[in-house]
């Protein structure tokens, strides 16, 4: 009886596995497109409040992706133009591991552009002192590096970084406790001078 249940589990596993398929080539572009209406072409975003994805890590989305799934992370809703209103929880809402997988590969292949804004130069230089003292070690090379794992935050927009140091604050959005420490030595005028310092990045 139990070798019997042993041998089903080990059948009914193996079929989970084979109807997990990943999302084909067409597939993984159709899907880029839907992501792109609302964060630019490749994944680079022309709006402050919609963080340009190209160029991170895949370990970065497929980490980031489950988090707005299980609604652990906040999500905003957004029209884009032409397009029709939605928020990430929804768009990951029926995303398997694969398809989110093959999305991020997407992605990670598309090249990183700063976002094009203006930024308070003296402030900028008083964010990179306070980055390169509390940050640097996980937001690595100015926070411009994919494959630290954490974002890329260098040339990001800043009224979606600003929307971001708001929900941590709010415990809206899961950050690693070594980050919280480092955030709760900051204050607002701090917090502002690095979001000026990451922004100013080319
Ligand atoms: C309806 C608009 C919309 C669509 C479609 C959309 N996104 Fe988003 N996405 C957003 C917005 C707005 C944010 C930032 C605000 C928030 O967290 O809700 C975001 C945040 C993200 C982030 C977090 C980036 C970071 O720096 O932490 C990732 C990753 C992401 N989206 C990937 C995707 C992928 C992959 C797709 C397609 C499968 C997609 N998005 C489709 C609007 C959208
Ligand atoms: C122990 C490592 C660590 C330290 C130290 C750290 N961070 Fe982070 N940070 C991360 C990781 C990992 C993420 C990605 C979390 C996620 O979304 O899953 C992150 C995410 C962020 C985000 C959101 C990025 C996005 O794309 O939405 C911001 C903003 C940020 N960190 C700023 C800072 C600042 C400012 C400091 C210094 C005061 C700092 N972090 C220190 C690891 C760290």
């Amino acid at each position: 009886m139990l070798f019997n249940e042993r041998i089903m589990g080990a059948i009914i596993s193996t079929l989970l596995v084979a109807s997990l398929p990943a999302l084909s080539q067409a597939n993984v572009a159709e899907t880029a497109k839907q992501c792109d209406t609302c964060h630019g072409t490749n994944g680079v975003s022309k709006n402050g409040k919609v963080p340009t994805i190209a160029g991170f890590s895949a370990a970065t989305i497929t980490e980031i992706l489950p988090q707005y799934q299980s609604g652990a992370r906040a999500a905003e809703k957004y029209t884009p133009k032409g397009g029709k209103a939605s928020d990430m929880k929804e768009v990951t809402k029926d995303m398997s591991a694969a398809d989110m997988q093959a999305i991020a590969d997407h992605y990670a292949e598309q090249k990183f552009v700063a976002a094009s804004q203006t930024v308070d130069a003296a402030l900028a230089a008083k964010g990179k002192k306070i980055h390169n003292k509390n940050c640097e070690k996980c937001h690595s090379e100015g926070a411009s590096l994919a494959d630290d794992d954490a974002g890329i935050l260098a040339g990001q927009w800043k009224p979606y970084l600003e929307r971001q140091f708001a929900l941590i604050a709010e415990g809206k959005r899961e950050i690693p406790k070594k980050m919280k420490k480092k955030l709760k030595k900051l204050s607002a005028e701090d917090i502002k001078a690095v979001t000026e310092y990451y922004a100013s990045q080319k």
